[in-house]
């Protein structure tokens, strides 16, 4: 009787944990079936991985959003910025915290003109003078992310491409919106070269990138400063404030649109501009603008019958489709932003030929999957046509963010592509 009891005791024992672990099981399956149904891209090889960078993505949302249910922070506060770094990091090297000590790196945290900048010198080279260097802008929407969150994308850059890195911490929207983010790059880039001598680099070789928001910015400086830039990187870069329904944003909101490819990114540029989160349907619908806007020549810049080629649109009815649509839209919101639109340092698209004349060398890295992917690969054909030195790579696999994973636990081979290019670059130009 008293080894029978505990015999029975354990057999409910079992029963139980078998329930549990059903329990246990079933909640996991529900979880991830409602985490990773992502339609991926089909050319996208590494499928699982996408599917977990989105799940953590639409975590890092949902993250937000009960923290700002709860009272404990409003969306784009500096908590929600540091939480999206930790998100980031976490996916780049599977920790929160990031990379630590690197012995082939002098990484220095300081200011120059007053900003925040990481400073990364690749240690042999420390000391010496007339070195080539590249003022690197980060994405996140002019809004979320920062220095820290591109911590091991600048390392790798700076380590295999030899070159200075200066990444810089500008101020975000919407605390800081146009011209704020753009006023702190400007600062750092023109400090840069004034004191050249003192940062032991060459007045020559300065070049400037960004991704995504800081692509955009990244043009604007150097259509403002274009003899001083060696060369500029825009890699995935937003060049325009006109026109939402490209067929990059048609077409592309149909994958990842929970993450990456996410419609909201809308709140983003309505930051930057300064203007209220309520016109974000106006902005979708381009109802933005006026029908005499759009039939302009600013209209004519982000005009996909002109300069969209038919063979980087899949969808095939889209395809020959291109042509604008002259809806009216909403005069009050037009009236609102249509200086701010216009203005190249905010629109670098919208500059007219002569502002596009004499550029440096321009470096466009697109991907086939992006919302933001005609953005960049419209200001390629426009530059060609003026005739000036471009250079288009199109990752026809590749997504926004995918600059973000060439090591790490989510490494992928388009990353990996896409970043050895970017460094090929770096060295033929500034080597
Ligand atoms: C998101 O993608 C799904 C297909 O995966 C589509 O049905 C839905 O309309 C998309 N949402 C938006 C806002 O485009
Ligand atoms: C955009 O404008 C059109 C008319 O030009 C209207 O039918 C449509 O409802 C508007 N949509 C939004 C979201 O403002």
């Amino acid at each position: 009787m008293e080894t029978s009891e505990p015999v029975t005791g354990c057999i409910e024992t079992s029963k139980w944990d078998i329930f549990r672990a059903a329990i246990f099981i079933g909640g996991i399956s529900i979880f991830l079936y409602f985490y990773l149904d992502a339609r991926v891209p089909e050319p996208i090889p590494e499928k699982w991985k996408v599917k977990v960078m989105d799940a953590m993505m639409k975590t890092y949302g949902h993250t937000i959003s009960w923290l700002v249910y709860f009272g404990l922070t409003e969306p784009f506060s500096d908590l929600d910025r540091k939480i999206s770094d930790w998100f980031v990091l976490t996916m780049m090297t599977g920790k929160p915290w990031g990379l630590g000590y690197d012995s082939r790196l002098l990484i220095q945290d300081t200011t120059l003109a007053g900003v925040r900048v990481k400073i990364y010198q690749p240690i042999q080279d420390v000391g010496k003078e007339y070195r080539p260097a590249l003022i690197y802008l980060h994405g996140g929407g002019w809004t979320l992310l920062s220095v820290d969150s591109y911590d091991p994308l600048m390392r790798k850059i700076a380590r295999e491409s030899g070159v200075v890195i200066i990444s810089v911490d500008y101020r975000r929207s919407p605390q800081h919106p146009f011209p704020e983010p753009l006023n702190d790059c400007l600062e750092v880039f023109e400090y840069v070269i004034e004191n050249y001598d003192e940062l032991g680099l060459n007045p020559h070789k300065i070049a400037i990138g960004g991704d995504s928001a800081g692509g955009n910015m990244a043009a604007a400086i150097t259509l403002r400063h274009k003899s001083k830039v060696a060369m500029q990187l825009l890699l995935v870069p937003s060049l325009q404030f006109s026109n939402w329904r490209t067929s990059s944003m048609l077409e592309n909101s149909q994958y990842l649109n929970k993450s990456i490819n996410n419609l909201d990114a809308i709140y983003f540029v309505l930051n930057y501009l300064g203007a209220d989160h309520q016109y974000k349907d106006a902005f979708l619908a381009n109802n933005h603008t006026t029908a005499d806007f759009k039939k302009s020549q600013h209209g004519d810049f982000v005009d996909q019958s002109i300069w969209m080629p038919r063979k980087y649109v899949r969808d095939e009815k889209m395809k020959y489709n291109l042509e604008t649509t002259y809806n009216d839209g909403h005069k009050h919101i037009f009236n609102s932003i249509k200086d701010k639109i216009v203005d190249p340092l905010l629109a670098p698209m919208l500059a007219d030929d002569e502002s596009l004349e004499n550029l440096p060398y321009t470096y466009i890295m697109t991907a086939g999957y992006d919302i933001l992917r005609d953005d960049g690969i419209m200001f390629y054909e426009r530059l060609s046509q003026l005739g000036e030195n471009a250079h288009l790579s199109h990752f026809d696999d590749g997504f926004h963010n995918a600059i973000f994973f060439p090591h790490g636990p989510l490494r992928m081979g388009v990353a990996i592509r896409i970043v050895d290019d970017i460094v090929l670059q770096l060295k033929r130009k500034l080597k």
